[in-house]
């Protein structure tokens, strides 16, 4: 699968450049073709003999040779990779590449690189969370580039959290995974909410649902092992994804996941709202818990803004939009009323009166139904087996 592929690794300034030789090590072996650029700090941490004896080439680094003073050509070193990946890429670097910065030679082949690009950040917790480098990487995301994000872990600092540059064998993964499932999807930037929203009461008590926010999430993951570029807008769950570059955003309420899947749907190609969101709201909440003491409360309830409805009046002509129904009767009359109420392209509709379906289960039965009214039904799976099914079904409507 990566027989043939020519893949520059640029290597910055941090101690988690000792994981490189392993990767290219890893990379070889499956058959990649492999350039190293390296910063001119960073030979400091690893040498650049040990990385062109593993890649078999000259490791390069300086724009001129300064022995026979020949020219190291960025644009066509940025033009022979299919992937470029920047690993470890410092907060310098980081910030560099954001700002369009071109001062050393891994800069320079960067800016003239076409094919995808892959950063892995590695640096000092405090760094990493800094607003400056979270902007950053916002913004090389926006770029349509892959955040390979680092792991918590202990760091060479001493301290402990967010900054470990991720194991080569789990880099080495995500690079096969992109070659390997090149598809329709690839680029693609999706939105996809998930899990249930929690509306307060008061400080200690919420109106929620049973959502796990599984189905939301084994979408995620499908997407981004397909190439997309996924923002998963998340309600309050227990999982984690298990996919490095999938950019997450936590929210509590209904209304911030409006605010949220609002703010960035206009710039997406695709939105998929898997989240069980909150109808109602309670009009007041109260700002002490409520005592039993006092007489039994009656909480007024107002709508909550549908999101789905609004991004559908949004919806571009180049956008997909995907809805989900839980029905308890008259399924497909009820989810065919809402596909086309909220302008969707295709709604996936769960019924809770088959065995196994819809919240807290590790499977789903679900039917999907198209804009021409096309219904598509499967048997019960387990949820990324209709994760699946239902990204198959998003590839054939691109
Ligand atoms: N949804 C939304 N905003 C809300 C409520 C729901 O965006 N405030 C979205 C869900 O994410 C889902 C779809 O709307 O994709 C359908 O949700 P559902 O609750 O089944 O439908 P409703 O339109 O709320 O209708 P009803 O509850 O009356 O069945």
């Amino acid at each position: 699968m990566l027989k043939g592929k020519k893949i520059i690794i640029g290597i910055t300034a941090s101690i988690a450049a000792y994981k490189i030789p392993l990767l290219v090590r890893l990379l070889k072996k499956a058959g990649a073709e492999v350039k190293i650029i390296i910063t001119p700090s960073a030979k400091d941490f690893v040498t650049p003999l040990t990385l062109s004896t593993l890649s078999g080439n000259p490791v390069l680094s300086e724009l001129f040779d300064k022995q026979d003073g020949s020219w190291n050509s960025h644009v066509e070193l940025g033009l022979w990779a299919d992937l470029f990946l920047v690993a470890p890429a410092s907060a310098n670097t980081l910030s560099k590449m954001a700002h369009g910065a071109a001062d050393n030679l891994l800069l320079t082949s960067y800016l003239s690189a076409r094919s995808p690009v892959f950063i892995a950040p590695a640096m000092d917790l405090d760094m990493y969370k800094h607003p400056s480098t979270k902007q950053n990487i916002d913004l090389l995301r926006s770029f349509g580039h892959y955040i390979i994000e680092p792991t918590e872990g202990e760091l060479a600092s001493g301290l402990c959290g967010a900054g470990r540059m991720e194991e080569p064998e789990v880099m080495f993964d995500i690079i096969q995974d992109f070659f390997k499932k090149k598809t329709k999807l690839s680029g693609k930037k999706v939105l996809v909410s998930a899990g249930p929203t929690f509306e307060a009461i008061d400080p200690v008590r919420f109106i929620g649902n049973h959502s796990s926010g599984k189905m939301g999430f084994a979408i995620a993951d499908e997407l981004a092992s397909r190439g997309a570029i996924v923002t998963l807008v998340s309600g309050p769950v227990n999982i984690s994804s298990t996919h490095a570059h999938i950019k997450r955003i936590d929210v509590t309420t209904a209304e911030q996941m409006y605010d949220a899947c609002i703010a960035n749907f206009e710039s997406m190609d695709i939105g998929i709202m898997a989240a069980a969101i909150a109808d109602f709201t309670p009009k007041n909440v109260a700002d002490r818990k409520i005592k039993k003491e006092n007489a039994t409360p009656v909480i007024e309830l107002v709508s909550t803004k549908d999101v789905l409805k609004e991004m559908g009046r949004q919806k571009k002509d180049n956008q997909l939009l995907i809805g989900f129904a839980l029905e308890t009767n008259d399924e497909v009359a009820n989810a065919l009323k809402k596909l086309h109420k909220k302008n969707l392209d295709l709604i996936v509709l769960n019924s809770l009166q088959d065995p196994g379906a819809g919240f807290k289960h590790a499977t789903n039965q679900v039917s999907l139904i198209d804009r021409n009214e096309h219904i598509q039904a499967f048997e019960l799976k387990n949820k990324d087996d209709v994760a699946r099914d239902i990204v198959n079904r998003i590839e054939e409507l691109i």
